[in-house]
């Protein structure tokens, strides 16, 4: 089951068309603030079409995501192998990247709500991980509100950034089978 569905959206496959939105996602200055830099065409075409076939692959990866009544996409829900090695690797970890336009709606979450249940319940992992730029405060926001625990004692420096660069320290937040936040507030 390639497509995961939530209250507002569909986790679903890539389509042609979502090539170019991942291209524009990713030459967003407020979208790649947290990253080393925005992205060119050519890289961000060669990523999508790796991404788009990773998940043909595996039946998940990184997921568009699109609301249920409109298929543009929207933004991008991630599960997937940490591609780097660390003191906390081998993990999976989630991970989200919406438009601008997509932010303040509680999507990032819902979303990766459901990429938790899945990667929880159909890949029987124990736990997921999350990471982001210590300055990264929405990031952050959206690991709290899911439930994700936080230890100090897991800080690192992301080598994707040069020393002294704002963005390099980085921070982990965890998550077991389990401990997630649930779904819905309770009423
Ligand atoms: C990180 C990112 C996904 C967070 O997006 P977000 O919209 O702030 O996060 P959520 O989807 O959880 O939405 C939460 C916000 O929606 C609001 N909201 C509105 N309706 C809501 C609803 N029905 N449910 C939950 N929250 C809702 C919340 O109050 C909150 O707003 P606040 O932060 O101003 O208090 C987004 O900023 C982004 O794509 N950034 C660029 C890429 C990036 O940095 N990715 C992470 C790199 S590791």
């Amino acid at each position: 089951m390639a497509t995961l569905q939530t209250e507002r959206l569909l986790l679903r496959p890539w389509r042609n068309e979502d090539i170019e939105a991942w291209v524009a996602l990713c030459a967003d200055a407020r979208v790649m603030e947290f990253f080393p830099s925005t992205v060119e065409r050519a890289e961000s075409e060669r990523t999508a079409n790796r991404l788009r076939l990773l998940h043909e692959r595996d039946g998940y990866g990184w997921w568009v995501v699109q609301t249920r009544e409109d298929p543009a996409f929207i933004g991008a829900i991630a599960l997937q192998q940490v591609p780097f090695e660390a003191a906390f690797t081998p993990a999976f970890e989630i991970g989200w990247r919406f438009f601008p336009s997509a932010w303040g709606k509680g999507y990032a979450t819902e979303g990766a709500r459901a990429a938790l249940t899945f990667a929880f319940e159909r890949l029987e992992l124990e736990e997921v991980v999350a990471l982001t730029a210590t300055l990264n405060r929405r990031s952050r926001r959206v690991m709290e509100r899911l439930g994700m625990t936080y230890d100090s004692r897991d800080d690192f420096e992301n080598l994707r950034f040069e020393p002294g660069h704002r963005c390099r320290p980085h921070v982990l937040y965890r998550v077991q089978r389990g401990g997630e936040s649930p779904q819905r507030e309770a009423p």
